[in-house]
């Protein structure tokens, strides 16, 4: 057994993950790795380690663990200054995002919050894994016009204002302003705060036509839409819960609570006449129908926290959904 190595890893908060590998004569194969890795939207924490790795090897000719000391050290001193810029550009990343909200926060307002949600998936909803194509690229500005999309040119109207404000100070894509901008809807709107993480690229062209999920889907249509988009049946229901904003009659149109779940038990259009009659879409109605999915629903109609939980988490996954990002971003 003898020291054949050292890592050296740099762990912050920035996406996506890097990884410099050095190597060294062949014999000695020591290597020292360089890593960044990413939890979206906490804030910024660096930390650095270094570690030597000692491997059992018959063959090798040994350099002498000086050699390796001195090695190591070497490397630390170039390492340790490409550590500070990274974690300039972590603290910057933060700084960006904190820059990017605040903007935000200035032109939402509750009754826009719930377009402004809509807008997020009808930008990252239109992703196919098989076709790799559509996500969250901010092509939602060249498919305005589509039937499936009238009325959310104001929400993104509104984006656009915020976005122009920041561009005078960094820039920002638009995918990272519709994403963050939707963390932001549902956070007003009191339900769970979400961290986006930011440095998607935008696309310059319309995504393919036709793949957002119609309103006229059953069950098991949904369930395959949101498959070919890498999303669960579980995911499927959590997203769902986002029509709890919004006139479909499923609570407060103001309010992100669990009202949606609790409402769709109830299945008031089966009620004669009235309002009730007209609460929710055709896919809503269409979800408590299945078993499966009537699961999910009775759960977060039961525990608005694991609502707020499982949300988040599928949120993040629908803001990354095909999304290009910029290198060391
Ligand atoms: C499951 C498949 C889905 C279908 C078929 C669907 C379809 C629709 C339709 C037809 C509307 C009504 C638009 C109007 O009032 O003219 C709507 C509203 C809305 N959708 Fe969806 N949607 C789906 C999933 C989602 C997801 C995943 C989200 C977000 C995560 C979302 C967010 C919203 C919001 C917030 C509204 C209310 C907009 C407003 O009142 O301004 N939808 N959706």
């Amino acid at each position: 057994m003898s020291m054949t190595g050292f890592d050296l890893s740099f762990r912050h908060l920035c996406s996506p993950y890097t990884t410099l590998r050095f190597e060294f004569p062949t014999q000695t194969r020591r290597k020292i790795q360089y890593g960044c890795t990413c939890t979206a939207g906490r804030p910024a924490l660096c930390s650095t380690s270094a570690s030597s790795t000692a491997v059992s090897d018959s063959n090798e000719n040994h350099v002498g663990t000086s050699y390796g000391r001195r090695t190591m050290i070497s490397m630390i001193t170039i390492l340790f200054p490409l550590h500070r810029s990274m974690q300039h550009s972590c603290a910057n990343a933060a700084d960006d995002l904190l820059l990017l909200q605040e903007e935000i926060r200035k032109v939402l307002t509750k009754g826009k919050a719930a377009g402004v949600l809509r807008l997020v998936f009808h930008d990252a909803g239109t992703y196919e894994i098989d076709e790799n194509s559509g996500g969250m690229n901010g092509s939602i500005s060249y498919e305005l016009d589509r039937p499936e999309n009238k009325g959310l040119k104001k929400s993104l109207k509104i984006l656009l204002e915020a976005k122009k404000t920041v561009d005078e100070t960094i820039t920002v894509s638009m995918s990272d302003v519709i994403a963050v901008a939707g963390a932001e809807a549902v956070s007003l709107c009191g339900g769970p705060k979400i961290p986006v993480q930011l440095g998607r690229l935008d696309s310059m062209v319309p995504d393919p036509e036709g793949k957002l999920p119609e309103e006229t889907l059953d069950a098991i249509g949904l369930k395959q839409s949101f498959k070919r988009k890498g999303f669960s049946t579980q995911e499927l229901v959590a997203l769902s819960g986002a029509h709890t904003l919004g006139s479909k009659g499923f609570g407060s149109p103001i309010i992100f609570d669990n009202s949606y779940y609790k409402v769709l038990l109830e299945k008031p259009w089966l009620s004669s006449g009235g309002m009730t009659s007209m609460v929710g879409l055709p896919s809503d109605r269409a979800l408590i129908e299945d078993d499966e999915c009537l699961r999910w629903i009775s759960k977060y109609a039961d525990d608005q926290d694991l609502f707020f939980e499982d949300f988040k988490n599928a949120y993040i996954k629908l803001v990354n959904s095909g999304a290009k990002w910029k290198r060391n971003s």
